[in-house]
């Protein structure tokens, strides 16, 4: 496996692989990889012929006092990691090869990324343009034919499906299932921020969301009611967001859990911010992440 640095060595080592008729996977990441991460390595390396993983701590996706400074870099490990599990190319630029002197651009969602991790009062639209302007990049740059993304991050790929739709981007967007711990603690490069026994307190967010799958599945299906049960398993935490249930395609709220919905939350323990959801179904069990080996229509969101 190679690592590059600029775009035009990227784009070298691509014209190669897709002169040799190789279909094109990328990976974008912000590096500290773990087993969530590579398991979008390992579905896109099965998936197609050649396989670039990113690795870029992206500074416009954090809102000034977040974690950008303390954000875990370990490029090394990452190499050795990605290599391992059979990907062809490392892209990871300085931050000037991305934004270089006199960069003034902004790729905007709207609608969807006002919600939730977006709203306003929490992390606002700004965060996810930040993502959806290096996305666009990373797209542009790399002219993949599929790239791989968690359903950790339901909203973001909920956003990165609705620009790749707008702005007739080519590339398949792939949402790959969530890699829980064994507690079922969704993996996270924050999870190193927890101390021992924050990392016990936060296994409250699964089980919040798995007791109503449960609820659901034994006929709850009024959302208020679900919501007040998952507040009271999240005791633990120190502060919750939010927990809603809401519409999978537009995330908007669920009065009433009559179809396929989403529990999504956001809670701080200690200083740390964490997020998770889980696909509901009423009067089944809850289902894992909808399977996105099947082509979605464009645009349409999970
Ligand atoms: P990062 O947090 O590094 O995550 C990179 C990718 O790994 C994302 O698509 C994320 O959803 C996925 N991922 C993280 N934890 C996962 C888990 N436990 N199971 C499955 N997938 C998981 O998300 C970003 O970086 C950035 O916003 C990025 C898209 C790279 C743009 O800067």
């Amino acid at each position: 496996m190679r690592t590059v640095a600029t775009v035009a060595e990227l784009r070298d080592q691509l014209d190669v692989a897709r002169a040799g008729g190789l279909s094109i996977g990328l990976v974008p990441t912000m590096g500290a990889l773990h087993e969530g991460h590579l398991s979008l390595i390992d579905r896109s390396v099965a998936e197609n012929g050649f396989t670039v993983v990113t690795v870029f701590v992206n500074p416009t996706q954090f809102r000034p006092g977040e974690d950008l400074d303390a954000y875990p870099r370990k490029l090394a490990e990452d190499t050795a990691l990605a290599a391992e599990r059979g990907a062809d190319l490392l892209f990871a630029p300085p931050v000037e090869e991305v934004y270089p002197d006199g960069f003034a651009t902004s790729v905007s969602v709207g609608g969807i990324t006002e919600t939730l991790c977006g709203a306003p009062e929490r992390r606002g639209h700004q965060h996810f343009d930040g993502v959806t302007t290096v996305v666009a990049k990373l797209f542009n740059m790399a002219g993949a034919d599929r790239a791989y993304f968690g359903q950790k991050d339901a909203q973001q790929v909920a956003v990165i499906r609705r620009m790749a739709h707008d702005l007739n981007f080519r590339v398949q967007i792939v949402a790959c299932p969530t890699v829980r711990e064994a507690d079922g603690l969704a993996l996270s490069s924050r999870n190193a921020y927890l101390t021992p026994e924050e990392r016990q307190r936060a296994g409250a967010l699964s089980r919040a969301l798995h007791s109503v799958a449960g609820a659901l599945t034994e006929g709850e299906t009024d959302a208020a009611r679900l919501c007040e049960l998952a507040h009271s398993e999240l005791s633990p935490v120190d502060e919750v967001e939010y927990f809603e249930i809401v519409d999978p395609g537009t995330l908007e709220p669920l009065t009433t859990v009559g179809g396929p919905a989403l529990a999504v939350v956001a809670a701080r323990v200690g200083a740390t911010r964490l997020i998770d959801n889980l696909a509901l179904q009423p009067s089944t069990a809850a289902v894992s992440a909808p399977d996105t080996t099947n082509p979605t229509p464009q645009g349409a969101v999970i």
